[in-house]
């Protein structure tokens, strides 16, 4: 292609991908799939690769990427960002709009009402229709230049949409946030890597924004909503309505959902349909804002020395409340990280009764100063632990008591250790008892080695009567354990039966799930298949050193370390010899590749499909395996790549977004059906027992998997 051709069709590929990225992101109605996409997004690659002089610092291409920087420069904003009053009740509302009544003597202003997000706010800003600059608010006069991160948030144009020609400056102010389901993903991966978890995510949102690498910025699912300007040249905006308008015009993303109400006692009806609508919402939002409409009005109105007298934020209370920490216990995990929680006066929080709060780690605990009988503020956010989110010193009388980092676990006395480059306090005696029993809870748990009916409860039986002091125990209960375990009050012959068919049953499990149950520091489950896959057999994967370890891509010198350290040390390598003498699988077996190659004749045989809603005759895991034994690959969201969604109860927003990407939906029974044939055309019926859905047993699964804490 002469160089004349490549400028024409750099240009129209840029302009095509961002209108697909704008489609995809700002307006959630995709037209064309993931691999179109990513068809004229290699071409563009491939093109400026051809011509690196025709490269653009805006071009779709440049988003990602750029070098670290060292630290973060201050810059000062060119309009202060001011904050907003806030209320928790409709009285301080009604107060606000006489406020604005009196002050604009009128009988009825017209007000927008607007999701308030809970994010970290971003002013960022566009001259001639280019991003050049992004700031956080800091202290309202000047903020961080986090321009290098932003560029990299999915969804926000680097160039304004073209109509017309674009302003001199505009500033767009919003938030930025980390979407409910990805935070809980990310979480999960944090957690499953033995890295510290994010109390909400608003953190997860703030500390990806600090990182200094901007490659990592965009691995972090960060998206940003506008909803106000600041400096403004050669664009005439008048009015908040007017203002969304003209954002969404140019491609900016906005919030879902602005109201335009005359009025207060309307105002407050959207108020209460926001409140009731927030749980729908992909993303955090913990109030509602108030503004009055016309910026005329606003100017009228003016300011106090921090918020604007114009706009009120009305915050939803159920989700924070305030109360006392009667004491702070240390709870010793299944790596041995010793976590500080705080025993709180019970109190009602979004709609149970809270009683403990994670404190996550000692230096939180040190930096927010959280002492035992200090009065402090919880939130819960989402599915997440609750949190204490401050602190009141004010509050304290005097008696409150100071916790320390303990020398000791508070389990097994032993000592504990520190490590230089981690937060993490940990007690490094694997014969702990309080590990013991975290880590039986997670070998048996759903995600690992899925052995029902043993959860919390049974683990603490198991422990506390010495049946079992590891998880290999389990596979050497003798006949006379059995006969005792019967005699415990509320297990009986029936459920004792029952566990000891898990157990057995449990032997089949793919020996990722077996290495995962193992619960290696940083080895979570995805890590666990991907290294069985590379090893084919733990046993060569206990004698690899961590070079070896780190050729894989995704294992980490972390991880690779804490692999090496695990199987260096002498009982768990006789871990591995008992469970091999116990008969679990330490090797993928080559029937299972042939099952997988046999299952060229099912419909699933090379597709992508996904999993929601909770299905009745098996798990999600269960259902994951067989779809992967029959060839399938199995992923998290619908994407245009996705060939099927699996749907089993209340399955949520995913079967939405599938309907309208027109991804074929396959109801449960549909699917037990789909999954018998793709087992059928085998010579060899052999398998065919093991790959019929299993019925949950006893509905005692131990969902608790997640929650190392509690
Ligand atoms: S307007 C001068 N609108 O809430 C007023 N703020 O608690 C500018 N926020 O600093 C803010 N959603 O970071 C506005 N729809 C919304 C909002 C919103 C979230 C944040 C913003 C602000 C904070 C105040």
């Amino acid at each position: 292609m002469n160089k004349q051709k490549a400028i024409q069709r750099i240009n129209e590929l840029r302009q095509k991908i961002e209108k697909h990225d704008r489609l995809y992101y700002v307006e959630a109605a995709p037209e064309i799939s993931d691999q179109e996409y990513d068809q004229l997004f290699r071409e563009l690659q491939e093109l400026e690769e051809q011509y690196p002089d025709l490269i653009d610092t805006d071009s779709p291409t440049r988003k990602v990427g750029g070098e670290p920087l060292t630290e973060f420069v201050s810059r000062p904003h060119s309009v202060v960002m001011q904050s907003l009053d806030n209320t928790y009740n409709h009285a301080e509302l009604r107060d606000f709009d006489r406020r604005v009544r009196q002050g604009l003597g009128i009988d009825k202003p017209v007000y927008t009402v607007e999701p308030k997000i809970d994010g970290v706010s971003v002013s960022v800003r566009y001259e001639n229709g280019r991003m050049t600059l992004a700031l956080t608010r800091g202290n309202g006069v000047e903020g961080d230049d986090i321009t290098v991160n932003v560029r990299t948030i999915k969804g926000l144009p680097l160039r304004l949409r073209e109509s017309g020609t674009p302003p001199s400056v505009f500033e767009a102010r919003g938030e930025i946030f980390i979407p409910k389901e990805d935070f809980f993903r990310l979480n999960t991966g944090r957690r499953e890597r033995g890295e510290n978890v994010f109390a909400n995510a608003r953190n997860a949102a703030a500390g990806s924004l600090k990182l200094l690498d901007p490659n990592l910025v965009s691995q972090r699912p960060l998206r940003v909503l506008f909803y106000a300007c600041g400096e403004v040249r050669g664009e005439n905006v008048d009015t908040q309505w007017g203002l969304i308008q003209q954002l969404r015009a140019w491609g900016l993303p906005t919030p879902r959902e602005v109201f335009r109400r005359e009025g207060i006692e309307e105002a407050l009806e959207a108020v209460e349909e926001l409140a009731a609508k927030r749980t729908d919402y992909s993303y955090e939002i913990d109030g509602a804002v108030i503004k009055v409409d016309s910026f005329q009005e606003r100017r009228v109105l003016g300011s106090t020395s921090r918020a604007p007298r114009w706009a009120i934020a009305y915050k939803y209370s159920a989700e924070r409340a305030v109360t006392r920490v009667n004491s702070i216990v240390v709870q010793v995990g299944r790596t041995g990280t010793l976590t500080p929680v705080a025993e709180l006066e019970p109190v009602s929080l979004a709609g149970s009764t809270v009683s403990r709060a994670t404190l996550h780690n000692f230096s939180e605990l040190k930096r927010k100063d959280i002492r035992e009988g200090d009065q402090v503020e919880i939130e819960k956010a989402g599915d997440v632990i609750p949190a204490v989110l401050k602190v009141f010193p004010e509050k304290r009388q005097g008696n409150e008591k100071e916790v320390n980092i303990p020398m000791f676990c508070p389990c097994c006395e032993s000592p504990t250790v520190r490590s230089e480059n981690e937060v993490a306090v940990r007690c490094v005696n694997p014969a702990c008892p309080a590990q013991v029993r975290e880590r039986l809870i997670h070998f048996s748990s759903r995600g690992a080695m899925d052995i029902e009916s043993i959860g919390e409860a049974m683990v603490d039986l198991l422990v506390n009567n010495d049946f079992v002091q590891s998880p290999v125990d389990l596979y050497f209960l003798k006949d006379e354990d059995w006969r005792k375990l019967k005699d415990f009050p509320g297990l009986g012959e029936k459920s004792t039966e029952r566990m000891r068919q898990a157990i057995e049953k449990s032997k089949q499990n793919p020996p990722w799930r077996l290495l995962f149950g193992l619960g290696i520091r940083h080895v979570g489950s995805r890590a666990a298949q991907l290294l069985m896959e590379h090893f084919g057999d733990m046993e060569e994967l206990a004698q690899a050193d961590t070079a070896t370890l780190q050729e894989i891509p995704e294992v980490g010198p972390a991880m690779a370390e804490s692999i090496v350290e695990f199987f260096r040390n002498p009982a768990n390598h006789d871990l591995l010899v008992r469970l091999k003498q116990a008969g679990l699988k330490l090797a993928e077996e080559s029937e299972r590749i042939n099952v997988a190659a046999d299952g060229t004749d099912s419909v699933f045989f090379n597709t992508t499909c996904v999993i929601t809603g909770s299905l009745q005759s098996m798990t999600r895991d269960q259902a994951k395996d067989k779809l992967q034994s029959l060839g399938a690959k199995v992923t998290d969201s619908v994407s245009g790549k996705t060939d099927f969604l699996i749907v089993g109860e209340n399955p949520g927003s995913k079967k939405a977004k599938a309907e309208r990407m027109q991804v074929k939906v396959i109801e449960e029974d549909e699917f037990t059906r789909l999954l018998e044939e793709g087992n059928r055309p085998t010579d060899s019926d052999s398998d065919i027992e093991n790959q019929q859905p299993q019925t949950s047993a006893s509905g005692e699964n131990n969902d608790d998997s997640q929650l190392e804490l509690f």
